[in-house]
Parts: structure tokens; sequence; C-alpha cells
């Protein structure tokens, strides 16, 4: 088993109510400044604004805004937010909605504390930060578990590249799963892929032989399956909601990857073709990862194979190993159609050939993917894409 660290820093509280019932006594810890840090308008329309501002308001805190941090937060609004944090000299932040406005407030809470420009320093300087300004993040979407983690995806706007910063950790998370009720499925569905795309991503890196960490993300997986499929036929199912929102806490918080050398080259592949189309995430993803698996998968088949089995309940009788392992993948692309996640980049309505050798030519390559890929492949497996 390779060597490990495991530590956690992020106490999380789980639950419908569990912001009426932590966020005030947890806010007790911090200064009186709080800056609040939403999207674009959706806590506002549905009730969250006002449940929040209510607890703060009681919690005797000045509020300062941070609104209209936009899906794909972009490196121009980190700087933004990091000048709101300095001219009200704000204590604490509270990241209020899904990955796009957390991942914003981590590098925001990072960039407050140091006068370098925080890309430069990590992409340049090879520096990562080790303070930041106290954070918590309240989730109103899961899929990307960027409540878990200390990785933000930021899109630098100006170098064309969207890419992984390291940033703050959230003191604690709420997750209240009542909070995704007013979600459009379409978000629900790209959040719920999402999810299972971190856990393959994790599953297809190294070692080759199966770990406690595979097994468990295997449950995950089936798991993420079985309630999506759920919350689609009954959304208003509370106890499939949970899990969702649970799974995607799991599939970023470090516990599946224990020991391995993750892939995530579908989402370096998803991330550049993002820095030029501003597409969804888990949209991209799922145009990406069952061509992706079909040009990579005889470098692993034995792993494809089982994936199959375990995750997708392939009966392996009267089929190679080979058969087996395309099963799987058909079926997970059977399953993209099924949940009505666009099959192809043009389905997205991404036509523009010219972008994709751009994207090809800039996308990082990973050491964990099972076959080493070169540009030029990223290059074919994107016009595959279209
Ligand atoms: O902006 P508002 O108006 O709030 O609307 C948002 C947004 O349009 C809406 N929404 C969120 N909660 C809602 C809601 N609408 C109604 N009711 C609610 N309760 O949903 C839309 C999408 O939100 P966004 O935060 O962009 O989605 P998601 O959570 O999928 O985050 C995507 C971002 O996270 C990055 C992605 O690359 C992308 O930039 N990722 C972050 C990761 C991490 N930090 O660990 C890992 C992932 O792989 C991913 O790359
Ligand atoms: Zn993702």
């Amino acid at each position: 088993m390779n060597s490990f660290v495991y530590e956690y820093p992020v106490k999380v509280y789980f639950g419908e109510g569990c912001v009426e019932q932590h966020l005030k006594q947890l806010l007790g810890s911090y200064g009186k400044t709080v800056l609040l840090a939403y999207g674009g308008g959706s806590i506002r329309k549905n009730g969250i604004y006002g449940q929040i501002t209510a607890v703060l308001e009681a919690a005797g805190k000045t509020v300062v805004d941070f609104a209209g941090i936009m899906p794909n937060p972009t490196y121009a609004k980190v700087q933004e937010g990091a000048s709101l944090v300095r001219e009200n000299h704000v204590d604490f932040i509270l990241a209020v909605g899904g990955g796009s406005v957390i991942d914003c407030c981590k590098i925001v809470a990072a960039q407050a504390k140091t006068e370098q420009d925080i890309w430069e320093m990590e992409f340049s300087g090879h520096q990562y930060p080790h303070e930041w300004l106290p954070m918590g993040a309240v989730v109103t979407a899961s899929g990307t578990g960027a409540e878990m983690n200390n990785g933000a995806v930021i899109t630098n706007e100006e170098k064309k590249i969207k890419a992984g910063v390291w940033g703050a950790y959230a003191d604690f998370a709420l997750l209240d799963p009542a909070y995704t009720l007013s979600l459009p499925m379409e978000q629900v569905v790209s959040g719920a892929f999402d999810t299972l795309s971190h856990c393959m991503e994790t599953y297809f890196g190294k070692p080759d032989h199966i770990t406690l960490s595979d097994e468990i993300s295997e449950a995950v997986m089936r798991n993420t399956i079985r309630n999506l499929r759920l919350v689609i036929r009954h959304p208003q199912n509370m106890e499939a909601r949970s899990e969702l929102m649970w799974a995607s806490a799991m599939g970023e918080n470090g516990i599946l990857k224990i020991g391995k050398v993750t892939d995530f080259q579908a989402h370096q592949i998803e991330h550049q073709l993002g820095a030029y189309t501003d597409c969804n995430h888990g949209q991209g993803l799922a145009a990406i990862h069952p061509v992706l698996y079909r040009h990579i998968y005889e470098s692993a088949v034995g792993r494809f194979a089982r994936f199959a089995k375990e995750v997708w309940g392939i009966c392996p009788e009267g089929k190679n190993e080979k058969e087996l392992a395309l099963a799987g993948i058909d079926a997970l692309a059977d399953f993209i159609k099924e949940i009505g996640l666009p099959a192809s980049l043009t389905e997205m309505g991404i036509t523009d050939k010219s972008i994709l050798k751009a994207v090809a030519d800039t996308c990082n390559i990973t050491a964990g993917c099972c076959k080493k890929l070169n540009h030029d492949e990223i290059f074919e497996i994107l016009k595959k894409c279209l």
C-alpha cells in the first residue's frame, strides 16, 4: 500500500435545518465583519439569503456583500473579493453557493493575506499559501465537493487557463440537502455526474491492484447512480438528495484518494475546454469521459472490466475481459443519455473545431492516467467528442 498522511481540517454539519441550528454559534468564534459571498442571485430568490442574513444580524455581525460570483469563477472576481476584504477589514468569509462561490472564496481568503499575486506565486514561484482569512461554506449545490478541500478551480481569462489554485480550507461546511431543492434539475444532474467523475478519476488512477479506497469508491459510484435516478423521478425525495450531497463530499474529501495516484485527465481536458468556452463543468465531463475511456481502456483493461461488473452490474458471463470493459464504458455512455446530459460537444453547442487544438495544446497531462497521453492524442479525443 502507498504511504499516506490523512488529516481533515473541515468540520461538517449535515442535515435539514443545520444552518439555523449551528451557524449563529459557529460565527461566535470570529470577528465582527463578515464577507457574505454568493452567486448570481439564486439565494435571493429561494429565501436562503434572508435566512442567513437574519442569522448574521442576530449574531451582531456587520455584513459586506460580495455578490455575482459566476459559474466558472474568474481570477478578476477573486481580486475583486480580495479588495473588498482589505477595504472593509473583513474578519471572516461566508461562502454561500455551489463549487464556484466556494472556490472563489478559498482564493479570496488566501489572496487577502498576501501582497504577492497569488496566481504568480503558485504557478511561477511554486509557493502555496499556508495562511488565509478564516472562512465557512454553506452548500447550495452539490457535486464538486469543493466544501471539503482547499483546491479551487479558477479561470484566468487573460491567460486563457482554467486551473486548480490552492487556497483556504473552510473551517466548517454546512450541508442542508433541502437547500438544493430549488436547483434546476439540469444542475442537479450535472453536479451528480461530477461526483461520479471524481470517483472514476480516482478509481482509474494508480496502483493497478484493488485497494480499500477503490472498494469505497465503487460504493459511492453505485450510490450516486442509484440516487440520481431516484431524484430525477422524484425531485422531492429528501433521502436521495441527502445521499447525493454526502456522496459529493465523499468524492472530494480525500478518503477515496488515500494511497492512490489519481487520474483526473478528463478533468484537465474539461477545465481547458471551460477556459475556451465557459461550458458547464459536469456537462463537459459527460461529453469527454466515454470517448477518453474508449481511447485508454486497453491500458487498464482489468480495472475497466471490474468497473463494468461492480459499478454497472454487468454479468461477465460469455464475455472476455476486453468485451466486459467495453460494456462498462457503453453503460456509462447510456447512463449519460438516460439522465439527459449532453453526449457530445455539439449537443453542448460547441461546434467550433478551431478551438479544440488550442484546448488540447494547453491541457495538462496527468501522471496518474493509465495511458500517458500526448497533446496530439488529446486533440484526436476532442475531435471525437464533437
Ligand atoms: O449563481 P447562482 O445564481 O447562485 O446560480 C447557481 C449557478 O448558476 C445555481 N445554483 C446554485 N445553488 C442553487 C442554484 N440555483 C438554484 N438553487 C440553488 N440552491 O447553480 C449554477 C451552478 O453553480 P456552480 O457553483 O457554478 O456549480 P457547481 O457546484 O457545479 O460548481 C462548478 C465549479 O466548480 C469547479 C468547476 O470547475 C466549476 O468552476 N470544480 C471545483 C472543484 C473543487 N473545488 O473541488 C472540483 C470540481 O471538479 C470542479 O472542477
Ligand atoms: Zn469535477
